[in-house]
């Protein structure tokens, strides 16, 4: 792992635009891993303020999203469809068709999740997977637990987490109970991984996922075995290197 430290957010979001960015333009037909949330708002901007100076083109790029809720109305504005929409995908010239978000209203939802797997199967590796952090440590949708799966699967939100995102919707009740998240193996297929986290208040997580214990009730810290991990944080953590 790598970390990277920041003094401000801005500078965050700069330089985490700029991987997703050279990523792109070292392979035109990249397929990148999308990440949702608070997190990655600030570095969509930046992609998209690259996009609009003719600096970047994503036309013959591919997207896969790591996760959606289960029966929220795509055009419901918390959707992980029309969260990338606006934040993203609407401002860039990526292909519609080459943009992918799970189902999270097909009628089989576990079939869903092989034809997921199946095209990421086909279509990946992803060359650059965008991760943020859930304050329980889930990347994704991969809530703590005894276990965890390996591939795309449906998952119950823990009610922290439901808690934690229902600053997007009126109510708790409104919150979805089920997704769809890619599994850690899919995750862990990528080439790379870039980890942003924002905000002191995930520090701890973050310490836990650098340097606790490699456990699934961390999903994070099953990062620890991957290759090509590169973390961005504005948080005051230290990477230990050795015991
Ligand atoms: C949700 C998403 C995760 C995201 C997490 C943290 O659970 N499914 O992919 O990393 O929230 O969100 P935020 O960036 O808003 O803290």
């Amino acid at each position: 792992m790598i970390l990277h430290k920041f003094k401000t957010q801005a500078d965050l979001d700069r330089a985490a635009a700029d991987l997703i960015i050279s990523v792109v333009r070292s392979k035109t037909n990249a397929v990148l891993g999308m990440a949702t949330g608070g997190t990655p708002v600030g570095l969509y901007k930046e992609i998209v303020k690259t996009y609009q100076q003719g600096l970047i083109s994503f036309k013959e790029a591919r997207t896969f999203n790591l996760d959606e809720y289960v029966g929220l109305p795509v055009t419901h504005p918390e959707s992980y469809r029309a969260f990338m929409q606006r934040n993203l995908f609407d401002h860039i010239d990526i292909k519609p068709e080459n943009t992918h978000v799970p189902n999270g209203n097909a009628p089989d939802i576990d079939a869903e999740c092989r034809r997921y797997d199946e095209m990421l199967y086909q279509q990946g590796p992803v060359d650059l997977q965008l991760l943020g952090i859930g304050h329980n440590g889930h990347i994704g949708f991969n809530e703590p637990d005894t276990e965890l799966s390996r591939f795309t699967y449906k998952v119950t939100l823990k009610e922290d987490t439901r808690e934690a995102n229902k600053r997007f919707f009126n109510s708790l009740d409104e919150v979805p109970t089920h997704a769809v998240t890619m599994g850690m193996g899919t995750i862990m297929q990528a080439k790379m991984i870039l980890l942003v986290v924002k905000g002191q208040e995930k520090a701890e997580i973050l310490d836990r996922t650098l340097n606790g214990p490699i456990t699934t009730q961390v999903p994070a810290s099953l990062l620890q075995t991957h290759p090509r991990v590169i973390v961005m944080t504005d948080c005051d953590v230290q990477y230990k290197v050795s015991h």
